[in-house]
Parts: structure tokens; C-alpha cells; sequence
């Protein structure tokens, strides 16, 4: 008689057989994974849905089909194409994996959970991710969809984050010896088509049979409410030369958004900023003119509003990168200043050029 767990795993993947949803970095049915083309999606979908990740990854694959061709590429190139993907330590870190993998592991991706959490980028959930998908090792892959899944499957009433090792051990029960990378699909692929976080589909559910939490299970996982996200300010400077030109400067390498471009901004803070001491992080001297409205943007962490000024360099000796309107997007600039950007040429009475125009790979 086989236990609970597999028949758990073996309803799962029969399922996952029928149902598999189709994107670009899955091997076909019965074909080999390629390491580096999980391990550059499992980075992509950090924190961002498949739908916004396909182009990207299919652009990246196009321009690096593999694991050299990207340790040759320079960060800038890599920063530039991982433009609108948010989170861009992610692309620092992908740069510096590829490198480290080709120096120092003769281009081959390790196969274990522990050596692939040792590089950077990598944390548990990818490693783990990595591991099943690619080399098919028994790991357990847990992201907030397998936890509702698993909060659901055993009826676990206490709240998230707080039960977060207990989910991960009960999901741990779950995970089969075989197929493991399916399986772990098979759980994202469940979580994101039939264990909905609202409304769940408990009637299509392969692995309804065996769940105790089904009668109540659109009120699981129960959760711990947060605190709820602070705003902070800023104020960035676009300042102008006469022949258009507009002041770039780049963040520091460490950080958030690091080594990307901006306009020259004073730092984000609590309190929105007054015009005084905001003045004196201004680039330079200029008929500084505030702009009507704010910019705003959420992070995860925060909320950021930012107002604008906009002045004409008087002075040609300033610091920073002139970018013709033409060209910004030429520049890896983060989400919240393209907005910034869009903002200037809109509202900006004297500016009559076409705004810049920042697509996504296709
Ligand atoms: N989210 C994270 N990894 C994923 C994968 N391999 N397939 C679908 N969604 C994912």
C-alpha cells in the first residue's frame, strides 16, 4: 500500500503530465534541461511573474545562448539588457556567477543545493530550485505558493511568517525521490492554475482528495498582519543644456538599483524634502523650477514619491554624463526613473522632443 505522500507526488505529476504550463526555459517532455538556462530563469523569476520574465529570457538566450557567451559579456551590457526587470543586483550577480562558474568550476554548474547556494545570487530557494530542476536532486522548493499549498494540504492553522519551518518541513514529507524537478514544477505550476490564493479551484485540484484544509481553504495560509509600507522622498534634478541635453549620473555599485543611472537626486528619506535643504545636493547652478506633480513608485519595502525640478546648466563643467534626449534608452535606468524621465519631457513646457522611448526586449 503506498503512503500518503505518494500518492500526493503521483497524482501531482500525473497532473503535471496533462496540465504543464508551456514557457521558454522548460525543457520539452523526456528532453534534457539545460543548467544554465534554468539557472538564468530561476534568477529572472525572482520576484517577478513568468509573463514579464518570457521576453526577457528569450532576448537574454538569443544575445547569450550560453554560460561563456555571458562571463564575456560586460556588466554594462547585461545591466542594460536586464533594464525594467527591477531588482538589479540580480543582474551584478548573475554577471559575476557566470564568471566564477566559468573560472573557477570549468564552466560547469555545480549539481548540489550547498555548492550552488555558496554563489552569488543563489539563495536557499534557488539552489534548491536549480538542484531539482536541472539535476533532478530531491529538494524541497518552498515560495509562498508552495507554502499556501502545503498550509492548505494539512490544515495548518497557524499564521505565516511565523510557521514558515513547519510548512517547510511538511513540505519536505511531500517531495518525491524521482522526478523531483517535475515535481517542483508541478507545485508552481498547481499554485499559480488551481490552489489560487483567492478564490482556489478546489474542484480541478489533483491532490483534492487528500487535503484537510479544503472546507476553509481560501482562508489559508492564515497570516500575521504587517506593518504597512512607509513612504519616503525624494527630489531629483533635471538639469538641461541648451542643446537639449540632459544630466545623468550613475549610483554607486553597492545598494540599491547599484551601477545604474539616474538623475541626479538628493537621498530618499522620511520627510519630504524642503526647497533649501534640497537645493544643496543640486548638481550644479541653474534657474531651478519646480515641476507640477510627483513621480511615485513602489519597492517592496517602501513607497518613494519624488518631486521634480528642472534648471539650464549654466555652467558646462558639471559632473556627470550628458545624454541627448535621443539616446536615453542607450542608459540602464532603473523603473522609478524612467517614470522620473517621462515626467521631465511631459510637463516641461520647452521641450518639444518625442519622449524617449524604453521598450522591453520582444
Ligand atoms: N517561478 C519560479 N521558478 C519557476 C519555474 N521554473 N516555472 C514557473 N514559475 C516559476
Amino acid at each position: 500500500m503506498p503512503s500518503a505522500d505518494k500518492i500526493h507526488s503521483r497524482s501531482l505529476l500525473e497532473w503535471y503530465d496533462r496540465n504543464r504550463r508551456r514557457f521558454s526555459w522548460r525543457a520539452a517532455p523526456g528532453r534534457k534541461t539545460d543548467p544554465y538556462r534554468v539557472w538564468l530563469s530561476e534568477i529572472m523569476l525572482q520576484q517577478t511573474t513568468t509573463a514579464t520574465v518570457e521576453p526577457y529570457f528569450r532576448a537574454f538566450t538569443q544575445r547569450w545562448p550560453s554560460l561563456e557567451a555571458l562571463a564575456s559579456a560586460s556588466l554594462d551590457e547585461v545591466l542594460h539588457a536586464w533594464q525594467g526587470l527591477g531588482y538589479y543586483a540580480r543582474a551584478r550577480n548573475l554577471h559575476r556567477c557566470a564568471q566564477i562558474i566559468c573560472s573557477r568550476h570549468r564552466g560547469r554548474f555545480p549539481d548540489t543545493e550547498t555548492a550552488l547556494n555558496a554563489l552569488p545570487g543563489i539563495g536557499p530557494y534557488t539552489a534548491a530550485a536549480i538542484a531539482a530542476i536541472a539535476f533532478d536532486r530531491p529538494s524541497t522548493v518552498v515560495d509562498g505558493n508552495v507554502e499556501r499549498i502545503v498550509s492548505r494540504l494539512f490544515d495548518v492553522d497557524d499564521p505565516l511568517p511565523e510557521s514558515k519551518s513547519r510548512l517547510r518541513r511538511l513540505a519536505a514529507t511531500l517531495t518525491p525521490g524521482e522526478r523531483a524537478g517535475d515535481y517542483a514544477q508541478a507545485m508552481m505550476d498547481l499554485g499559480a492554475t488551481v490552489c489560487l490564493a483567492k478564490k482556489p479551484r478546489c474542484g480541478e485540484c489533483p491532490v483534492g482528495h487528500a487535503c484537510t484544509g479544503r472546507p476553509r481553504a481560501d482562508q489559508l495560509p492564515r497570516r500575521t498582519p504587517r506593518p504597512a509600507r512607509p513612504t519616503r522622498y525624494g527630489l531629483a534634478f533635471a538639469m538641461l543644456r541648451t542643446d537639449g541635453a540632459i544630466l545623468l549620473r550613475r549610483r554607486p555599485d553597492r545598494g540599491l538599483l547599484g551601477g545604474l543611472m539616474e538623475l541626479p537626486s538628493t537621498p530618499w528619506r522620511e520627510r519630504p524634502w524642503p526647497w533649501p535643504s534640497a537645493q544643496r545636493h543640486a548638481p550644479g547652478e541653474a534657474d531651478w523650477q519646480p515641476l507640477t506633480g510627483t513621480v511615485g513608485h513602489s519597492f517592496t519595502h517602501f513607497h518613494l514619491r519624488i518631486d521634480v525640478v528642472v534648471g539650464h546648466a549654466s555652467d558646462g563643467k558639471i559632473e556627470g554624463v550628458w545624454c541627448p534626449p535621443g539616446q536615453l534608452s542607450r542608459h540602464a535606468l532603473s523603473t522609478a526613473m524612467k517614470k522620473v524621465v517621462r515626467h521631465v519631457f511631459y510637463h516641461h513646457p520647452n521641450i518639444k522632443f518625442t519622449l524617449p522611448q524604453f521598450g522591453v526586449p520582444s
